[in-house]
Formats: C-alpha cells, sequence, structure tokens
C-alpha cells in the first residue's frame, strides 16, 4: 500500500467507490475536489489496483486546530490496518496544534480511543439537500 499527502497522477476515476451509504454521494470529481481543497490529506493507494482505497481529510487553522470530516476505507480493503495507518499519519501530520476534533457515530468510537482521542459531547448542523456538494 501507499501512502501520499499529494495528489500528484490520482485521478476522479482512480476514486470509485466512496461514500457507502450516503443517499446523495459526492461524485468522484468533487471528492477530488474536496481532497484537493482540504488544508491536509492522505490517501491510500494500492498500486496493483491502480485505485485509490482509503483517503482522510483535515482542515486546520494552522495554529492551534483541526478537524477531521472524513475518514474512509474501501469495504473490500477494510480490516488490514489501512484506516489506522491513514489516522496514524494525519495526527502526525497534526501533531504541532492544540486540538485536533472528529464527530463520528457511536460505533466507531472505539475506533477513535485507540489514538487517545476521548468521547465528547459533539455538535452538528446539516444540510441535506448540499450532501452531494454539486
Ligand atoms: C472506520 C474505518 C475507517 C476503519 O478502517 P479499517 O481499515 O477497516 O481499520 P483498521 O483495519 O485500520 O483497524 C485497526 C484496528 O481498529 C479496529 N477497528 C476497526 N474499526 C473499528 C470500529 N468501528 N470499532 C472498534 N474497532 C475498530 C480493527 O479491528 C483493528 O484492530 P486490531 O489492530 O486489533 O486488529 C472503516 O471501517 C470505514 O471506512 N468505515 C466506514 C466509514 C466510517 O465510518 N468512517 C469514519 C467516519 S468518522
Amino acid at each position: 500500500m501507499e501512502y501520499r499527502t499529494d495528489l500528484e497522477g490520482i485521478t476522479a476515476g482512480m476514486l470509485e467507490g466512496f461514500f457507502v451509504g450516503w443517499p446523495d454521494p459526492p461524485s468522484e470529481e468533487t471528492h477530488l475536489q474536496l481532497l484537493r481543497n482540504s488544508s491536509h490529506r492522505v490517501v491510500a493507494v494500492d498500486p496493483n489496483a491502480g485505485r485509490v482505497v482509503g483517503f482522510i481529510t483535515a482542515i486546520s487553522d494552522g495554529v492551534l486546530s483541526a478537524y477531521i470530516p472524513l475518514l474512509e476505507v474501501l469495504p473490500g480493503y477494510q480490516g488490514n490496518g489501512i484506516g489506522q495507518e491513514l489516522v496514524r499519519r494525519m495526527t502526525g501530520e497534526l501533531d504541532y496544534l492544540y486540538m485536533i476534533d472528529v464527530c463520528c457515530d457511536d460505533d466507531v468510537v472505539p475506533f477513535y480511543e485507540r489514538f487517545g482521542m476521548r468521547h465528547t459531547n459533539g455538535m452538528i448542523l446539516r444540510n441535506y439537500g448540499r450532501q452531494s456538494g454539486d
């Protein structure tokens, strides 16, 4: 597996299969755009398959704080340590900051606790009409 923080040579066509379970998922082009626009991103590339199989993004002010909005590993690649490696690399990139926040469903709480994260309250707003980003 190759882990990369740059997107050189990554095309929209290499981003098939993400946003599993989203009713109105972003297109592959929109996915590539949000990876580009994020202040930080790490992608896991399977060089044999020529595709991205996992990614994590962060948005940061570069001074105190960062938020991790998205982390996903393709279903066929889960359970192989890729998600863990993406989080490890991203928290490494952000380790000079005071705060790194994530909002997640209950079932993913034990996963994030492995990295020393603590459970707290989160408040969210969602505009479902804008879920695809288009
Ligand atoms: C959560 C997710 C990214 C984990 O990726 P993954 O590549 O399957 O995870 P890893 O193989 O790196 O798992 C590392 C360890 O965490 C454990 N783990 C994985 N998911 C877990 C979960 N939901 N709860 C508790 N432990 C979990 C694994 O069992 C593994 O343990 P081990 O080292 O003792 O074997 C992946 O399941 C996913 O993409 N889920 C759908 C999207 C999602 O929920 N993203 C988070 C949004 S905030």
